[in-house]
């Protein structure tokens, strides 16, 4: 008897002292379906399993979309013993039913809850519940929980990750876990051992100027994404209306560059063939969700023009060419430059990491529309990493890839991700048009 105690004490000791992230999930960003951005607190079991029906339908589950989350607004108030309740009016069945009827249609669940005393929506939040809340999302078969920082006073927020990380660990249910703490306390320097992704910054809207805002602020984050350890620039606004579907198309690559979560945040049910094409364009899904698990570094800064490269697995790399400004832009790219770019790079994000800063845009201007020939600062040496800025991720290193012999153009056939057509170059450089607000997006594969 005295044995068996001493096991069970010995066995809990180390439960208790191994509490940790599961480490196997989200291996590559997660992608799937959040209700926030476009139906915010008007959730409901109808509209959660209309969606789940959706995903399967319009092909977005052959895409690769896989959870269905239901973000605030589900839970009403906490009853005699605590634990929380469920609005319902909305759910009537319950959340079982719902995460049963999601899981029957092959997709994942996912829920939200909050850090502090109450969520954003001041539903009741998770603080001083959080094992109570682990083990009814275990119960209810959740498997991803997006945890909010409303509310949450003075509390510390690595100190409270973690104590929700280690609830969801004691109930045993393999759970995705999203920070979603608004980047306030730097949480890549920390979560990577808590949760699975966090955000980076405040919430998106479904406009240009706050995607590309949000978009700038990635840029010195790339070395502490990976596998199952994201940042989360936020949600998908695509087929929501208020960008153009060019503008849409560029959001889409820049999430897919970054190595961003994909959360679609529309109405599945009513897509555009538009929108249907940029959500699921599986060839820029695929440099998503790429193994190597790579977020994308800023290669060239020009200001309203950068390119942008992630390093892909088999030594292969997309590189995208962004215009952000208002004006059409012509640029010359040189394929044979960009070829050559080294995307090696230990650890999380590789060059551009600690210590290798991204090249400053020291090259020429860029070319404007009519006016191509006179574009020849920009091109080459924009693709090429300009004299004044040796070292940093523009330098080209001839024996820039790792292992093996250096790879050159003759190495690699580059394919335009949106046109769905391998390039047909003539020269090495060539012209390319960009529209405001657009990109291009190629990738080089290994012939
Ligand atoms: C915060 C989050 C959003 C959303 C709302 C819900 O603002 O950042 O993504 O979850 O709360 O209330």
């Amino acid at each position: 008897m005295k044995k068996l105690i001493l096991f069970v004490a010995v066995a809990f000791f180390f439960l208790g002292a191994s509490a940790q992230k599961f480490d196997k999930l989200a291996k590559t960003p997660p992608m799937g379906w959040n209700s926030w951005n476009k139906y915010h607190c008007d959730v409901s079991e109808t509209l959660i399993m209309g969606m789940a029906d959706a995903m399967v339908s319009s092909g977005m589950k052959d895409a690769g979309y896989e959870y269905v989350v239901i973000d605030d607004c589900w839970q009403v108030s906490r009853d005699e013993n605590g634990e929380i309740v469920v609005d319902k009016d909305r759910f009537p069945h319950g959340m079982k039913y719902v995460a049963d009827y999601v899981h029957s249609k092959g997709l994942k669940f996912g829920i939200y809850s909050c850090a502090g005393t109450l969520t954003c929506q001041r539903r009741p939040g998770g603080f001083g519940h959080e094992y109570q809340d682990a083990r009814t999302y275990a119960r209810w078969g959740v498997d991803y929980l997006k945890y909010d920082w409303c509310n949450s006073s003075t509390q510390d927020a690595k100190s409270s990750y973690t104590n929700m990380r280690n609830a969801l660990y004691t109930a045993g249910r393999p759970i995705v876990f999203s920070l979603c703490e608004w980047g306030a306390n730097k949480p890549w320097e920390w979560a990577g051992e808590v949760g699975h992704l966090w955000r980076t910054t405040g919430d998106i809207s479904d406009s240009w100027n706050s995607m590309i805002n949000i978009f700038t602020q990635q840029k010195d984050l790339a070395r502490y994404a990976g596998p199952g350890r994201w940042n989360d620039p936020d949600m998908l606004e695509i087929g929501n209306g208020g960008m153009t579907t060019e503008e849409y198309k560029t959001h889409f690559s820049l999430w897919c560059m970054l190595a961003s979560p994909l959360m679609a945040g529309n109405d599945l049910l009513n897509m555009t063939p538009e929108t249907k094409a940029i959500l699921m364009n599986k060839e820029v899904i695929a440099i998503n969700q790429d193994t190597l698990g790579r977020q994308s570094t800023c290669y060239r800064d020009n200001g309203d023009y950068q390119i942008w490269i992630k390093a892909l697995s088999n030594n292969e790399k997309a590189v995208c060419l962004l215009n952000k400004s208002d004006e059409k832009k012509t640029v010359l790219v040189d394929f044979t430059l960009l070829a050559q770019v080294r995307t090696g790079g230990r650890g999380f994000g590789g060059f551009g990491g600690p210590g290798a800063p991204a090249a400053p845009g020291t090259a020429g201007r860029t070319g404007t529309a009519g006016a191509p020939g006179t574009a020849g600062g920009t091109g080459a040496a924009a693709a090429a990493g300009a004299p004044g800025a040796p070292g940093g991720p523009g330098a080209v290193g001839a024996a820039g890839q790792r292992g093996g012999a250096p790879l050159t153009l003759d190495n690699y056939r580059v394919r335009d991700l949106w046109e769905h057509k391998d390039l047909v170059l003539k020269e090495t450089s060539m012209y390319v048009d960009l529209l405001p607000h657009t990109v291009k997006v190629y990738r080089f594969i290994k012939k």
